[in-house]
């Protein structure tokens, strides 16, 4: 199949993007409280009757209009709110969608070229010297080539259990006729009661997003609608006829064009991140104590104070650079928490080290344009998000103890999962080039140091940070461990639904 680039219309523009053809995972997100990720492998000589068992899936895929339907119909039955308070009904629903590694498409004969090397190389090779992982923390499974993935994603567990019973017998899983292997199966679910959306450290997360161009941002020339300061991201459409502007998606100068089939699609990062909970909580308790603020600041409201400016946010998720002293989670609202940007020449609000800094340092790299206009130099890397949450609540035994469970059953952490145009210039150079790096996000004076949630410092180096202490800026702060431990992962690609149809 040859290389395309989309028609324009005939105002030059790029077209609309047909939410009908995007898998509803990547542009809506699919409204979730329970999420199944099902990494397979296509069986040797099974190509054939996997692709035929695959167009029994089909009807199961859910599109971007599928998952802003059902977010329209979440919010309508939020309204019908009986006076005393009861929703009236709940509303069941789930999703399935699927994505392919680089091996799984040579495994079904696919051999174009859809210009990413990160996807092309797969994530186990670029996992020690570009994410700093440490392979002997691998899961097994993930060590080996894993093809696929398909996400089952639903609103209850009873219904993503009769989904993924629809995909098994679909696939004839666990029958001498099934054309795929499960290799692994993680499964993803929200916190429980006032802990819903907060990830496993306690921030409240999935906040910001990028806007997406002919989503939430129609007119990429204009201002555009999403919220303020996060970027602009086009899914599937890198670099079309080189017409978006600069950082917009597009690597390199000239236009990069994808084959056909891969219009519309995007690629997909997914980390299976473990996170030591109690370990997290003992240091921010510990380096609280020991932080020079006057015994007149309640130990409590330091280690707070000490958590967000590791993160750049409190718990409730108001930004640090916004709400400085301590939380006001009136600034956690939507049409307040992105309201923020960073000057390069201060931390004194936000550390640079800090989490959200290092992973969007909003106008930290700003630049001017010949015209006057600002670059913020930020767009290209923006990436969508979508993960969830795994594992059990800490136990009173493990919290007493300050240290995790050994039991495997009490592992939890982050089935982090994200979309971008490329992984390149998306997931790994966030992690790569920006939180790894000591010396991001270049500010005049001083050393950022590492970003403590998910940076990774060379093996035999401390790990440091500046800018934790309010009081002292330049006191670097020993991350005394890593509390955030890669248990392997891999690159796919998440075609459109079009392109689906026709493999
Ligand atoms: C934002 C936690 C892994 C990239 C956030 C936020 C939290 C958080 C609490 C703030 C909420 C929000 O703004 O939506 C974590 C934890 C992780 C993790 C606990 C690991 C267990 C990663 C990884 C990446 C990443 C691996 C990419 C390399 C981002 C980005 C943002 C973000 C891009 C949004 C920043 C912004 O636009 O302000 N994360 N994260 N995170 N995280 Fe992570």
């Amino acid at each position: 199949m040859g290389d395309a680039q989309i028609p324009l219309q005939h105002n030059g523009a790029l077209p609309p993007l047909d939410l009908k053809n995007i898998q509803g995972d990547i542009l809506e997100g699919i409204a979730k409280k329970v999420q199944t990720f099902f990494f397979f492998r296509i069986k040797a000589d099974h190509a054939a009757s996997f692709r035929n068992q695959l167009t029994h899936l089909l009807p199961l895929i859910t599109s971007a209009k599928d998952a802003r339907s059902f977010r329209e119909e979440i919010k309508d039955a939020k309204r019908r709110i009986a006076p005393e308070g009861h929703q009236i009904g709940l509303i069941e629903n789930s999703s399935v969608n699927i994505a392919f590694s680089q091996f799984g498409l040579t495994a079904l004969g696919i051999t174009d070229d859809i210009k990413d090397g990160p996807f092309k190389i797969g994530q186990k090779k670029d996992a020690v010297e570009k994410l700093g992982d440490k392979l002997e923390d691998w899961d097994p499974a993930f060590k080996n080539d894993v093809h696929g993935v398909i996400l089952v994603a639903a609103s209850h567990q009873h219904v993503l259990n009769r989904g993924w019973d629809r995909v098994k017998h679909i696939f004839h899983v666990g029958h001498k006729d099934a054309s795929i292997e499960v290799v692994k199966e993680l499964d993803g679910k929200l916190r429980p009661g006032a802990e819903k959306g907060h990830e496993h450290f306690g921030f409240n997360d999935g906040l910001s997003q990028p806007s997406v161009k002919g989503v939430s941002a129609p007119d990429m020339d204009g201002p555009h609608d999403g919220p303020v300061d996060q970027g602009i991201i086009l899914v599937g459409r890198e670099g079309d006829n080189g017409d978006v502007p600069p950082g917009a998606g597009q690597v390199g100068p000239g236009p990069v064009s994808r084959p056909s089939w891969a219009i519309d699609g995007s690629f997909l990062a997914f980390r299976y991140l473990k996170q030591l909970v109690p370990e997290f909580d003992a240091f921010l308790e510990k380096s609280a104590n020991a932080a020079d603020v006057g015994p007149e600041i309640p130990r409590e409201e330091v280690k707070d104070l000490l958590g967000a400016r590791l993160v750049g946010r409190w718990k409730s998720g108001a930004p640090v650079q916004l709400a400085p002293g301590r939380d006001d989670p009136s600034l956690a609202a939507p049409d307040k928490n992105q309201n923020f940007r960073f000057n390069i020449d201060s931390q004194e609000l936000c550390p640079y080290a800090a989490h959200i800094r290092k992973t969007n340092p909003r106008g930290d790299l700003d630049s001017k344009n010949d015209d006057g206009t600002i670059n913020n130099n930020t767009d290209v890397r923006r990436i969508i998000r979508r993960g969830i949450t795994f594992g059990p609540e800490v136990t009173p035994e493990e919290r007493e103890s300050k240290k995790s469970s050994s039991d495997d059953k009490l592992e939890r952490g982050l089935l982090f999962a994200c979309y971008q145009s490329n992984i390149a210039n998306g997931f790994e150079f966030l992690q790569n080039v920006w939180a790894n790096n000591p010396d991001f996000p270049f500010p005049p004076n001083g050393k950022p140091g590492f970003d403590p949630l998910i940076g990774v410092a060379p093996a035999g180096t401390v790990r440091e940070m500046e800018g934790a202490f309010k009081n002292d800026l330049t006191k670097p702060l020993t991350l005394t461990a890593d509390w955030v431990i890669s248990r392997g992962g891999e690159y796919f690609f998440s075609p459109s639904i079009p392109a689906l149809k026709k493999t």
